[in-house]
């Protein structure tokens, strides 16, 4: 039961949420404000192209000789592609490191390794979760043989005999991974979402603009559809803040809109051509090895996208085997391409571009691959 409280403590109360609310903005403020220059299609050519890192999986098996080789490769699939295709930003669609075989308490280490082919080039970029990215650590059975358990590497300033746990093995959260990747990255576009949307946290828009700066000429939506410490899926309310923001930011529905997010919707099975057969118009790709890993359930995110004629296309990973783009009621659903060394699968290695134009806007896309050759060129708006 709550006391009812007297007057003078009510204005007190009062006094206190408005500080708190003062402080919390200049607090938000503060952050996004972080000397950012704020996206913009390249004068000129009116053009903007974007690549999409899918499916890195940095970290796996690091106790192995195989493990960090197959980092180094995916460093070379992605430098390859940034060198060729240039690309004004790179989106990192998810499973940036496989954190269920990272056996040190900061997996900031391998996030930080994944990013660095972009930041190299100073390419800006924005990222998503996966359901990989903050797994706990699974210990491999075979440490339990005779060879024994290799030593745990707890980093030295984390050890404090004092606190419970003075070295876990659960992870690096989503928080602390966006915050790390936020606070030591100025080109880094991620934004830590609304803490009501919370665990997902990867929730965001990020404009651009036209060339000239004056209008928004795109509108780019990144959601966190879950896995790893909880289930796969978009939240009802998730599903939510995009159709306030939506409403609030594009009332009209006049600027273009598009979406990125780890694991597919349930929608992607509907339009799914048959495992292994011929991927046949109207749906373009290349291969199609597997059947749709879908999101659990779907609590409202396709009704909603799809009620918005400006929302032209979503971007997913998560199926490793699948490189496909199918129409779905007013939009393109797309998969990217696997990037990474890392994951299963060893279907040749690639990354989903995409390029966007105003005046007229059009929204094309198409897949680089490792050895140069590009294919799988699609119209998703024109
Ligand atoms: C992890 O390491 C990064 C630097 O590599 C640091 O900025 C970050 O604060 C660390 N996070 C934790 C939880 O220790
Ligand atoms: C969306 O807007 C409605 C009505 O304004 C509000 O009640 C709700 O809390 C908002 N939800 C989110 C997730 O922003
Ligand atoms: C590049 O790889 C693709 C497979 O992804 C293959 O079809 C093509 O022949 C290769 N091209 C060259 C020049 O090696």
């Amino acid at each position: 039961m709550r006391k009812p409280k007297s007057p003078q403590m009510r204005n007190i109360s009062v006094l206190l949420s408005l500080l708190f609310l003062l402080l919390n903005l200049s607090l938000l403020s503060a952050s996004s404000c972080k000397d950012k220059s704020p996206l913009r299609m390249v004068s000129g050519s009116g053009c903007f192209k974007i690549a999409l890192f899918a499916d890195l999986h940095y970290g796996e098996n690091a106790w192995t000789d195989w493990g960090p080789a197959q980092d180094v490769n995916s460093d070379v699939v992605m430098s390859t592609v940034l060198d060729s295709e240039k690309p004004d930003f790179v989106v990192y669609l998810g499973d940036v490191i496989t954190a269920n075989n990272i056996a040190i308490q900061n997996a900031t280490l391998y996030w930080d390794k994944a990013i660095s082919p972009t930041r190299k080039r100073r390419i800006p970029w924005a990222s998503v979760f996966g359901n990989h990215d903050d797994m706990y650590f699974e210990w491999p059975s075979e440490w339990f043989s005779a060879t024994g358990i290799p030593q745990v590497n707890c980093p030295l300033s984390s050890i404090s005999y004092s606190g419970s746990e003075p070295c876990t093995f659960r992870g690096t959260t989503r928080v602390e991974l966006m915050k790390t990747e936020i606070a030591n990255n100025n080109l880094a576009y991620s934004l830590n979402g609304p803490r009501e949307l919370w665990p997902g946290v990867s929730n965001y828009v990020l404009q651009l603009l036209s060339s000239d700066g004056t209008k928004p000429a795109l509108l780019m939506y990144f959601l966190d559809s879950g896995g790893g410490t909880y289930p796969e899926i978009i939240s009802y309310a998730q599903a939510q803040w995009f159709e306030n923001q939506s409403q609030l930011i594009n009332p009209n529905s006049k600027i273009p809109e598009v979406i990125f997010w780890h694991i597919p919707s349930t929608a992607y099975s509907q339009v799914a051509p048959k495992p292994n057969s011929v991927i046949a118009k109207p749906c373009v790709g290349s291969i199609n090895k597997e059947s749709v890993a879908s999101q659990e359930a779907e609590w409202g995110i396709m009704d909603i996208l799809t009620a918005r004629p400006s929302v032209k296309a979503v971007f997913v990973g998560h199926n490793h085997g699948l490189d496909w783009c199918c129409p779905y009621r007013s939009l393109w659903l797309c998969f990217a391409r696997h990037t990474g060394y890392g994951g299963y699968g060893s279907w040749p290695r690639g990354a989903r571009i995409i390029e966007v134009t105003e005046n007229p806007f059009t929204l094309k896309s198409w897949i680089r691959m490792e050895n140069g050759s590009t294919h799988s060129d699609v119209t998703l708006s024109s």
